[in-house]
């Protein structure tokens, strides 16, 4: 690594570990889960990345409600020791896994055509699959591989779905974010690696960002339709996400981890977007850790903007040639 990535890592590290102190002794905490007595039985929920950190938290609170819980998971293996943990924790039967590479725009109409075959309704959408760290890299599909898993999968899978949770409205689709969007950028033409990304875990950043604007233009699109779509970021949770991560940063972090939130409680802003009653009739928005309404920066509020990336993701993921929208 040389001086100048170096630097750009420290700096990165110090700004995180800054915010990760301030949000931590500002947490209000008002809304938790357990005191919401929402009931989902008969209803259905996905989950994407569900097998650990806070999707597996998120997936265990809708089955505790009795959601019949569909695991998204890309290894089975992981996904099925999560299942376990689950039904194990509920005593749920109805959770089950189904294998989705959401980097993989062919893994997501395969699972999408799986879910249109196999259930009745779909009520609950989270799309909570993430990576961070990775470097800057082509998919054979020609997409650059951290915003094809934590923005265009999330985009195709939602846009595949759309019709079945039109007809079990109302329902909810939940992007989860992050407050790193505020340092992010939309160039489209990162999206395929037609220009790249140059400083360290800009791909991140800026997929942050295109999950909010992906929500807002999702719903204005989805007006009184009764599905809702928000937006959430969870805080700075201790989870997997810095495993792609040089040593130093992890040993940081690991460090600092003492500061930050527990996967449970870094999944209660989701639980609150996918289940509450506050949130039913909230649509287009954007919360924070603390499941209070906030806005998200100016550049995530270009409705201009998040037309653009949306047309532009309607064509790199090939939706504009056999959308359901
Ligand atoms: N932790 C934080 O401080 C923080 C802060 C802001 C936002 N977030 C967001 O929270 C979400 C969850 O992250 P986390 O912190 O819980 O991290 P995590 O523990 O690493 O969980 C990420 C999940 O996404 C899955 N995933 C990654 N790539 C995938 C792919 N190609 N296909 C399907 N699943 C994939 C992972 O599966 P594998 O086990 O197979 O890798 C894992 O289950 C992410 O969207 C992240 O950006 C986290």
């Amino acid at each position: 690594m040389d001086l100048s990535c170096l630097c750009s890592h420290l700096g990165w590290a110090l700004c995180v570990l800054v915010l990760a102190l301030l949000l931590r002794t500002r947490r209000k905490g008002s809304w938790h889960p357990r005191l919401s007595p929402t009931d989902l039985t008969g209803k259905t929920a996905i989950v994407t990345g569900a097998n650990s950190g806070i999707g597996k938290y998120v997936a265990l609170d809708l089955a505790r409600r009795n959601a019949r819980t569909i695991l998204a998971c890309r290894s089975r293996e992981r996904g099925q020791t999560a299942l376990e943990e689950i039904q194990r924790a509920t005593g749920n039967p109805q959770v089950l896994l189904r294998v989705l590479d959401i980097s993989s725009m062919a893994s997501v109409r395969h699972f999408a055509q799986q879910i249109r075959q196999e259930e009745k309704r779909l009520d609950i959408l989270v799309n909570n699959a993430g990576v961070s760290g990775l470097p800057f890299s082509i998919t054979s599909e020609g997409l650059e591989q951290t915003l094809a898993t934590n923005y265009l999968g999330a985009f195709l899978l939602t846009n595949l779905l759309l019709d079945i949770m039109k007809e079990s409205a109302p329902a909810r689709i939940v992007n989860v974010s992050s407050f790193t969007h505020h340092q992010g950028t939309v160039n489209v033409k990162h999206l395929s690696g037609q220009e790249k990304i140059k400083t360290f875990n800009e791909s991140y950043k800026n997929s942050k960002l295109m999950n909010i604007l992906f929500t807002q233009e999702l719903a204005r699109r989805l007006q009184g339709t009764g599905v809702t779509a928000n937006s959430l970021n969870p805080g700075i949770v201790k989870t997997g996400i810095m495993r792609h991560f040089n040593w130093l940063l992890r040993l940081l972090f690991g460090i600092a981890g003492i500061f930050f939130m527990s996967a449970e409680e870094g999944a209660v802003s989701t639980i609150y977007c996918a289940v509450s009653e506050e949130a039913a009739d909230i649509t287009g928005k954007y919360f924070d850790s603390d499941c209070v309404l906030v806005l998200p920066s100016a550049a995530a509020r270009d409705p201009g903007l998040a037309r653009k990336l949306w047309e532009e993701s309607e064509r790199l993921t090939g939706l504009a040639e056999g959308s359901s929208m």
